[in-house]
């Protein structure tokens, strides 16, 4: 990923504020795809439990952001395409995907100008995931 940085930070990862606020998004995150009502249909993309996406989530996102390589270390290459391909990802299931990830950002107060970069980021990677036309 290529994220032009803020001169005051080495990588987005700093910028972020390090594990624990890459922790509190991710936890954000999927706390609020189980509350809201409009991120039904992404909550039922997933299984029962969120406890293993949130762990990948949290290690995926420290790499993507230039921090440690948590996920790579374990998992190898993410060929995240390719993990997605049993679930069921339309337009629909992508854009509350990045809604819930939008409210996230603005809940734990990542910086504006970091949020609307990563928004961008994410939106090319979620697009990208789609598997199906609706
Ligand atoms: C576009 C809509 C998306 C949907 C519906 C979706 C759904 C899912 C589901 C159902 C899982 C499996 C969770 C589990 O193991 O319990 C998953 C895993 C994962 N997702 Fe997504 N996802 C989406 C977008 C994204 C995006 C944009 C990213 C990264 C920026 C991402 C990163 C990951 C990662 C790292 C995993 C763990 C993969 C593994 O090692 O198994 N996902 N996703």
């Amino acid at each position: 990923m290529q994220i032009e940085e803020k001169p005051a930070h080495a990588t987005p990862f700093d910028w972020i504020g390090g594990e624990d606020k890459v922790r509190a998004l991710v936890d954000r995150f999927y706390d609020l795809m189980d509350l809201e009502p409009g991120y039904a249909a992404l909550r039922a993309a997933h299984g029962s439990t969120l406890a293993d996406a949130r762990d990948k989530l949290f290690w995926f996102l420290c790499g993507w952001l230039g921090g440690p390589s948590h996920y790579t270390d374990r998992f190898g290459h993410p060929m995240l395409r390719a993990r997605h391909l049993p679930f069921k990802i339309g337009i629909l299931e992508r854009d509350q995907w990045l809604a819930c990830m939008a409210q996230a950002m603005a809940e734990t107060a990542v910086p504006q100008d970091l949020a609307e970069r990563l928004k961008n980021s994410f939106f090319q990677t979620a697009d990208w995931m789609r598997n199906q036309g609706g």
